[in-house]
């Protein structure tokens, strides 16, 4: 079975979150199931770096619209999946995150740049292709990969199937009616079952609209997007479509994240050992500048700053966390307001609070390890990799009832199974109430050391979700 994962994003290279992860481990995993995945991605800088001699195998050209033709080039990455490279310089050859410019704002042409990462994706599943290799699925990844289905719709001859994923219904890809020409769509491809939402383009809607089958990175949040409250905008067609719509449960890569042996700890430790989890919490606590309390719990935040996240709520909570008393470790980027928030409050409680802002993997790793509890008051949340990393690491984690997070842990009150701590309204009380369970538990050693115990117990592998995609391939 030969599948083109295509995708805007590609961990350890680039990765603004969780698409960047899965999109790196996961084809691992299914070519273990003996998958023959290949990935598109776009030839960004950070990723060209690694690979200077990747050869080039094709230059696709007609593409249509405004689209240039770009060059293909190979190359294998170290856990042997071959990567096809989408070289286009003046697209992609750009400092920093892949969708903003300097200012923090999205790149003027946005559309051109993943309409073609699109169209490539596409040209690749069709007969125009000059590679032996011919995908029978191609396999979409969010917005920016979300016009490859309407492509493969209209491309003449015998196309591969498509299988759109998606990771994140917030994120739309809208445009001006005028990128359809620009995109070399044609007129047919506008109206209310193709790509035309509410007078814009939109990439994901396309996707939604046109691929064979869908699916979205956990069971609870395939449910909740069919609703009005939940469905943003979207959830008259997901509904429309619920029949080819289904929920895989993400995994995580339990080598990169396994505290037995990660190298970013000040020291490594597992279930029977556990002990080397209180030095990482006082190296981490010197390494924040926090006061080297063993004595208080401390709770970690690894996470963009965003509404999404909830971290609005955490702040608004922490005043009163300081007094539980508790500390508080943040690592995080995102929203000027929530950035300058958060570092007042770490100037404001100082010893108490620690709050990096930046993308920092090696600190990531470290929170984990070294924070007693981990918080993520999602307001939504299609999966959630985080909570996984804490489970694993015998951080449990506080979490609000939603979506991958409500299929991945489970609340305390079940004395056998709980995991965590999991709370219902997206509230500031109702967060800090589960703080305070959670702080309360962790003042009983014994009850706490099983609570971690059955975390780190927990399969988080890629095993179970590979599964599941390669039997829903082989239906396609
Ligand atoms: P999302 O993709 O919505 O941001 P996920 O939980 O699926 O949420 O994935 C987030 C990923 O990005 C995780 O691997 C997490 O560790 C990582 N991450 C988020 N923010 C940071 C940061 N500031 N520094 C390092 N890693 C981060
Ligand atoms: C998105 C979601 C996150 C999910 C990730 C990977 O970024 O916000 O919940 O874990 O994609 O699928």
């Amino acid at each position: 079975m030969k599948i083109l994962f295509a995708t805007s994003e590609l961990a350890p290279w680039v990765k603004t979150g969780g698409l960047g992860e899965v999109s790196g481990t996961l084809p691992a995993a299914l070519r273990a199931h003996g998958v023959d995945v290949r990935i598109l991605v776009p030839a960004y800088p950070e990723i060209l770096r690694s690979f200077p001699n990747a050869t080039e195998i094709a230059q696709p050209n007609r593409l249509g619209g405004l689209l240039p033709a770009p060059m293909l080039r190979e190359a294998i990455s170290p856990d042997g999946t071959p990567l096809l490279l989408l070289d286009y310089p003046p697209y992609f050859k750009r400092p920093g995150s892949p969708y903003l410019g300097p200012e923090g704002r999205d790149w003027l042409d946005n559309h051109l740049r993943f309409g073609l990462l699109s169209r490539i994706a596409a040209w690749l599943g069709s007969d125009a292709s000059t590679l032996a290799w011919r995908p029978d699925i191609v396999h979409c990844n969010d917005w920016q990969t979300g016009l490859a289905p309407v492509y493969l719709n209209y491309l003449p001859g015998r196309s591969a199937k498509s299988l759109f994923t998606l990771h994140n219904l917030a994120f739309q890809g809208l445009f001006d009616h005028a990128s359809l020409f620009e995109l070399g769509l044609p007129d047919a491809a506008w109206g209310i079952d193709g790509v035309e939402f509410y007078g814009y383009l939109s990439f994901l809607k396309a996707g939604l609209q046109h691929a064979d089958a869908i699916t979205t990175v956990s069971p609870t949040y395939a449910r909740e997007i069919q609703t009005e409250a939940e469905g943003m905008g979207m959830a008259g067609i997901l509904r429309h479509r619920s029949e080819k719509l289904s929920g895989i449960l993400n995994g995580i890569d339990t080598n990169i994240w396994n505290p037995a042996s990660d190298q970013h700890l000040y020291q490594t430790y597992s279930a029977r050992r556990l002990d080397g989890k209180t030095t990482n919490k006082a190296e981490l606590q010197v390494e924040l500048g926090l006061e080297p309390r063993p004595d208080l719990p401390l709770f970690g935040v690894v996470s963009r700053l965003t509404e999404q996240k909830g971290l609005d709520l955490l702040l608004e909570a922490a005043p009163q966390v300081f007094k539980l008393p508790a500390q508080l470790a943040v690592l995080g980027s995102g929203t000027p307001e929530l950035q300058q928030g958060w570092a007042a409050l770490a100037h404001k409680h100082r010893g108490l609070c620690a709050v990096t802002i930046g993308f920092d993997e090696a600190l990531a790793h470290r929170i984990e390890a070294g924070a007693d509890i981990f918080v993520m008051p999602s307001r939504f949340e299609p999966c959630g990799l985080n909570q996984m990393y804490s489970l694993r690491y015998g951080t449990p984690p506080v979490v609000r009832a939603t979506g991958g997070l409500a299929d991945t842990v489970i609340d305390a009150v079940d004395e056998k199974h709980g995991n965590g701590f999991v709370f219902g309204p997206a509230t500031t009380a109702a967060l800090l109430q589960a703080l305070q369970r959670a702080t309360t538990a962790w003042r009983d050693p014994d009850r706490w050391r099983k609570l971690q115990k059955r975390g780190m117990a927990r399969d988080s592998s890629w095993e179970e979700a590979a599964r599941q995609y390669v039997e829903l391939y082989q239906r396609l």
